[in-house]
């Protein structure tokens, strides 16, 4: 087998993926629904080719397909709202702030129905700022400080989600000292573990979230022997005159693909209901089950659309209340990655190549290619953290030449600084063309640092075929406005 060919059974390439027939064809479900090949071949999102991108605003830029992003906010709002209508009256969609929350993501959820779920105090004026109502905003964290609290109260946050019994009786002595009352959500750890990164599944129990629901070994820390967390907790809110306790809050993980996790989160946290229930006799009227939806980064991922997640949900919602004799609590959701995730693009200018010799698994030698472009962990980390696969193509044309197994890199100084692990690409892609990496609007932007002094993409987003900066580059001025010039400490 020479080099060129396409080497579908190349050593270094996973089982997973195989030479494609055609590199130049875009897999489906990973790129946004307004992105196609136009007539010259270039990749094109609404019409607007990515040339005319990377001239206008420059690479390494994240390119959000905003109709797609509203489109899928749209679709989990209507599909939740259809399938818990005669359940519950309807259903909260929350988008999750933190997968990429810009002052415009922000308003084009909240401009198709949604609530915004924070994470920070910044994410909080971010909300705030986007003009998104404070009763619509959630406030998340597992430590918040007494500055974001005041902040939340001041504004008239609608929820602020509480993850232990420390912060609950931190918050009621804070609302109590301002003779305010705080909304309040306590999340549970329903203790389902999600077949996804262990430092992305959360409802398990040996992590910094959430209140468990199993009865605690030890009274340290607010524990009280022989007593579920969530419990002392549910006893303390009810009890606290600065608290109104609105329900419970669950969140099982993230790229989550499985429904039986969310159902069975669901049921479980139910069941504490009935619990709480039967012991204070009060049926709270919240449930939130947080996000975690998966979608596909590459060609091998099959995630579900949002109307069946929200049937599916309802259904075991539906057969839990039943079975409990409870009333059902209105449901809340908090999806992020499957709104933002899909909309996006990273668009990279390609630099370097070169091919390298390894050792295969079979002993005998293979090359790989390396295609280094003008960005990297800086701008998407998410292969450095959490082992995650992306794929990427030739967006500024198509090729002829034969695919070639290749590893797209960046440019920071560390050789782990991966950004598509394994793709096929056209063995012709070479310096000056462009590159694009799909499914790159979650976790993205939120998640970028100024690592080798880089200076952050800008955002562009693209609607009715009109693209335009929503947030812009990063300057080098900005990347020195926060020093102390120790020669010019004025
Ligand atoms: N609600 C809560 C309470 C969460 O903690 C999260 C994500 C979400 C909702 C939204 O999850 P999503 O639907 O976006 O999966 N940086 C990681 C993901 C961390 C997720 C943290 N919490 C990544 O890039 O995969």
């Amino acid at each position: 087998m020479t080099e060129t060919a396409p080497q579908s059974a190349h050593p270094l390439a996973p089982a997973w993926l195989p030479a494609p027939a055609d590199p130049d064809a875009l897999a489906p479900l990973v790129w946004s629904s307004g992105v196609a090949r136009d007539a010259a071949g270039e990749l094109a999102v609404q019409g607007v080719p990515a040339s005319v991108l990377a001239e206008r605003f420059g690479t390494p830029v994240l390119v959000m397909d905003e109709d797609d992003f509203r489109a899928r906010a749209r679709a989990f709002r209507e599909g939740f709202d259809a399938a818990f209508e005669s359940l519950c009256g309807g259903a909260d969609v929350y988008f999750a702030g933190k997968s990429m929350l810009t002052l415009s993501t922000a308003r084009w959820a909240a401009e198709e129905g949604l609530r915004v779920d924070t994470a920070s105090g910044g994410e909080l004026a971010i909300a705030l700022r986007a003009g998104v109502l404070p009763e619509h905003i959630g406030l998340h964290g597992n430590n918040k400080s007494a500055a974001e609290l005041a902040t939340a109260l001041d504004a008239g946050v609608g929820r602020i989600i509480v993850d232990s019994v420390d912060e609950l009786e931190f918050l009621a002595a804070r609302a109590a000292e301002r003779g305010q009352v705080a909304p309040v959500m306590l999340r549970v750890t329903p203790g389902v573990h999600a077949h996804t990164h262990d430092f992305i599944a959360t409802a398990h129990e040996d992590q910094k979230f959430g209140l468990s629901l199993t009865p605690s070994a030890t009274g340290r820390d607010g524990n009280e022997a022989g007593v579920a967390p969530a419990a002392v907790a549910v006893r303390t809110a009810l009890q606290a005159d600065s608290i109104r306790l609105l329900g419970l809050h669950c969140h099982i993980g993230s790229q989550i693909f499985e429904a039986d996790g969310f159902g069975l989160a669901a049921e479980r946290v139910l069941g504490f209901l009935a619990e709480v229930k039967d012991e204070h006799g009060v049926e709270l009227p919240e449930l939130d089950l947080g996000g975690g939806h998966g979608i596909a980064y590459t060609a091998v991922d099959e995630p579900r659309p949002a109307a069946e997640i929200a049937d599916a949900l309802a259904d075991d919602v539906q057969k839990a209340v039943e079975r409990l004799g409870l009333t059902c609590p209105r449901i809340s959701i908090e999806p992020g990655r499957a709104i933002s995730g899909p909309a996006g693009f990273t668009l990279y200018s390609v630099g370097v190549t070169k091919t390298v010799d390894v050792d295969a698994p079979d002993g005998g030698t293979a090359s790989r290619r390396y295609v280094a472009v003008d960005g990297g962990m800086s701008d998407n980390p998410r292969p450095v953290l959490y082992d995650a696969e992306y794929t990427a193509a030739l967006a500024s044309r198509t090729s002829d030449a034969a695919p070639v197994l290749s590893r797209v890199v960046g440019k920071h100084c560390e050789s782990g600084d991966i950004l598509v692990r394994d793709v096929w690409l056209p063995e012709d892609v070479a310096r000056g063309d462009l590159l694009a990496v799909p499914a790159t609007g979650a976790y993205t932007h939120s998640m970028s640092s100024n690592y080798n002094a880089l200076l952050r993409p800008a955002v562009v987003a693209v609607r009715d075929g009109e693209a335009r900066e929503v947030v812009r580059r990063e300057t080098l001025d900005d990347l020195l406005r926060r020093e102390v010039d120790p020669q010019n400490p004025a």
